[in-house]
This record gives C-alpha cells, structure tokens and sequence, in this order.
C-alpha cells in the first residue's frame, strides 16, 4: 500500500478476482488451431458462435473462416460448463517480431468486468513465450505449423520479466472496430502506427482503424499494477529529492495570513524563481522527464550510436539527446531556459536532417515536437519567469 491508495483500486481488486477464478478452476484457457488433428471441432464452433454474437456486424462465413484457418490460433476462456466466455483469434508472423489479432470478443455476460483486460494481459504472456520459442525453430517459416493445442493451466509459468527476450521488439496489430477503440487504448495499444513490418501481410477491415501495441519483454502484464504501483513509488520518491511536496506545513499563526501566499509553502511553489535557485534546474529536469516518458521518445534516450549508425557524424555537426541534456543541466549548463528549448529543437531538427520522412524516427520527432510545442504553451507563463533577461 502506498500513500496515494494504488494498491486498493477497484480495478486492481477486480483484476485479482479474475485471476483467483481462474486459479480456482472456474475458468480454463485454451490455445486451439484446426491445424493440430487433435482439435476439439466442438470448441472451435462454440468460440465461432461467441465471435458471430459479439461481432453482429461480421460476415458469419468470414468468422467461421478465420476461426478455423490452420494458420490461426484461438486463445479460449472456457467456462466450468464449457461454454467460451471470451476469447481471441490471432495470427503470428514471429518472422517479422509481430502477431496480428484478427479478432477478439467477451461474451456480453462477462463484459465490463475485467476479463477482456485479463485476456489481453494473459495474451501478451503468451505470445512473448511463443516469440521466445519460435527463436530456436529456425527450419519452420510461419512458427505455426507446428502449433500444438495447449491449456494454459497456471498464472504462474510466466516469468516476472524477460529481460533476456527478443533482441528486437514484438508487437501486435489489430483493427479495432471504432466501438472497441477504447479498450484497445487501455490495453496499450495505439493508432499513431511506428512498427511497418505488417504492411502487406495482414488483412484489411472496413470500419475498423489500425492500431499496435508494443509488447514489452520486460514486464509481466499479468502483474503489471504491481509493476506500475513500484515505478510509482519510486517516482515519488525520487520527487521528494528535487522538490518538496510531501512536507506538510502547519500554520502555528492563523492571524498572520492576509493573503493567499502567506501560507506556508504557497510562495516557494507559485514564484519558485524569485526564491529558489532550484527551480529552474527542476523545471528542465521536470520537461526532460516529461520527454523521456513520451512513448515516442525512444530514438531521442541516447546519442547515436557511431558503431550502428557510421556515417551519422558526418551529416550531423551538433549532435544532442535526451541524456545528454540531462548531464548538461546536472553541469549547470542551462542559465536559463532559452539553451535548453534550443537543445531540444537541435535534436529534432537533426533527426529530420539525418531521416527520412517516411521512417519511424522521423515520424517520432514530428509526434515529439508537437508535443512538446503544447507543453511549451501550456506552461508558458511559468517558462517565461526563467527566460534570459533583456
Ligand atoms: N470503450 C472504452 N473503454 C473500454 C471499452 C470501450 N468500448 N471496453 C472496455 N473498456 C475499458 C474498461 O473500462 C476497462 O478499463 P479499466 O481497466 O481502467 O477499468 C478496460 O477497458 C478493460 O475492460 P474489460 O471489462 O476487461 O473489457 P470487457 O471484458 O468488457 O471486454 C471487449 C472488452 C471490447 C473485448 C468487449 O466489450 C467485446 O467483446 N466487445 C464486442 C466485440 C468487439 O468489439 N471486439 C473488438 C473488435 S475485434
């Protein structure tokens, strides 16, 4: 438990009472494929009838099809009484680090109560196990012809956290059908597309929209309010180092506040320039946080590589980085605000210089630098105190 209650969400409860079910037996999950001979039709055909009643508006030929494409699997949520309670059909192309969901469905009685979120954390599991195994199946192009139906019997076979995954990313794509967009942004997914390997394998869908979700190796997602609620804390730790938040102030004198800013701790954090020389320092270091958390900042963490990309230098006279500007701020190189925006700008602009426009990192700089062009404007009357004299 931490002080701001994250471990007692109703969510997180919800989400523990799901995956007790599932320990207590009271729902099984099965990994099926017509592919395999031992297949159970009867199944198939029940989880085609859930996806036919929870996506009215799919051809029903087109459901059973992709159901029982050999080249599919379908990860079930199997009820006592052996009903599909949910359940998603999916395609992976391990070859190109990523598995398309074609699609997924929980049957209108068990909506809305975690097990759609259960279900996509439990996929992501799987798939990353499927990933990992399918390295070692270098004779066997698609992974799939040697899928063998499977019960996924305990929560537990799934480590805290690959660090030793992939040595590239794996994702998932997926047309979500513009109802279900939301879900798919809880689960991580997005419809800004950075990943291009899919391009031309996956099939299209009409009143859908296109979205991927990355699918990290280091995270259990069966465990990740655990994995957030530390970051968390650890975040608020670090807060207390660089500002002082968690202090509580007592007012001994209540006859002495005439004015808002009398109370203790309101002066310091509404006009932090006038009495701290820190504050600059935790504004820059507070933006380059802010950057770094930016799912788009991942070219910018580091300087370029020279061994990975040689002839960088040669293009680009002034590199810059994230990191980089965060020594340079811990040197006390930023006076003002004014070289810290323009080191921002420099890194963009060099991306855009070095790429081109229809690569990932260019697309990443255009997402970085509206998004930092809004925080700029939105923090503008707090920026503008720490601007160069004129
Ligand atoms: N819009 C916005 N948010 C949604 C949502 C929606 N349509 N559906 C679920 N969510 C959110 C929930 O609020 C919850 O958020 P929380 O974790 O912060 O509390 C989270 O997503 C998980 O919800 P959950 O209860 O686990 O989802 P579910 O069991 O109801 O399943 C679907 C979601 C989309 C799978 C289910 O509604 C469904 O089967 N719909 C019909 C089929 C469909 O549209 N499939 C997708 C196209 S392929």
């Amino acid at each position: 438990m931490n002080s701001f209650g994250l471990d007692d969400t109703p969510a997180r409860k919800r989400d523990e009472e799901i995956q007790r079910s599932f320990r207590d037996r009271k729902f099984r999950v099965f990994l099926v494929t017509s592919s395999d001979p031992e297949t159970d039709n009867m199944l198939l055909l029940r989880a085609k009838c859930l996806f036919q009643k929870q996506l009215s508006k799919m051809p029903k030929e087109y459901i059973f099809r992709q159901v029982f494409d050999s080249k599919h699997i379908n990860m079930l949520l199997v009820n006592e009484d052996g009903t599909v309670a949910g359940g998603i059909c999916y395609r992976p192309f391990f070859e190109q680090s990523f598995v398309e969901v074609v699609f997924l469905a929980v049957d209108y009685d068990f909506q809305v109560k975690g097990m759609g979120g259960f279900m996509m954390d439990l996929f992501k599991e799987n798939i990353k196990m499927d990933a990992r195994g399918y390295e070692g199946l270098a004779d066997d192009v698609l992974g799939i012809f040697r899928y063998k139906n499977r019960i996924i019997e305990d929560l537990d076979c799934f480590p805290d956290g690959m660090v030793n995954g992939m040595p590239h990313p794996l994702y998932i794509m997926a047309y979500a059908d513009n109802f279900a967009i939301g879900y798919f942004k809880k689960q991580g997914f997005s419809s800004e597309i950075r990943f291009d390997k899919w391009v031309g394998l996956i099939k299209d869908y009409e009143g859908g929209t296109i979205v991927e979700c990355r699918v990290y190796w280091e995270i259990n997602y069966l465990k990740k309010k655990e994995f957030i609620g530390k970051i968390k804390n650890k975040l608020l730790e670090d807060m207390k180092t660089v500002n002082e938040y968690h202090v509580i102030r007592g007012i001994s004198d209540y006859s002495k506040i005439r004015k808002v800013t009398d109370i203790p701790g309101v002066f310091d954090a509404e006009y932090p320039a006038q009495n701290s020389t820190g504050s600059l320092y935790r504004l820059i270091l507070y933006l380059i946080s802010d950057l770094r958390g930016n799912a788009s900042a991942w070219p910018f963490l580091k300087p370029v590589d020279p061994l990975e990309v040689p002839d960088y230098h040669r293009y680009i006279v002034k590199p810059m980085d994230l990191s980089t500007m965060l020594s340079k701020l811990e040197k006390g190189e930023y006076k003002f605000i004014e070289p810290f925006v323009e080191d921002v700008k420099l890194m963009l602009s060099n991306c855009f210089e070095y790429n081109g426009k229809d690569t990932p990192y260019y697309k990443c700089a255009q997402i970085l630098q509206g998004y930092f062009d809004d925080k700029l404007k939105f923090y503008g009357h707090v920026i503008a105190r720490f601007s160069t004299p004129q």
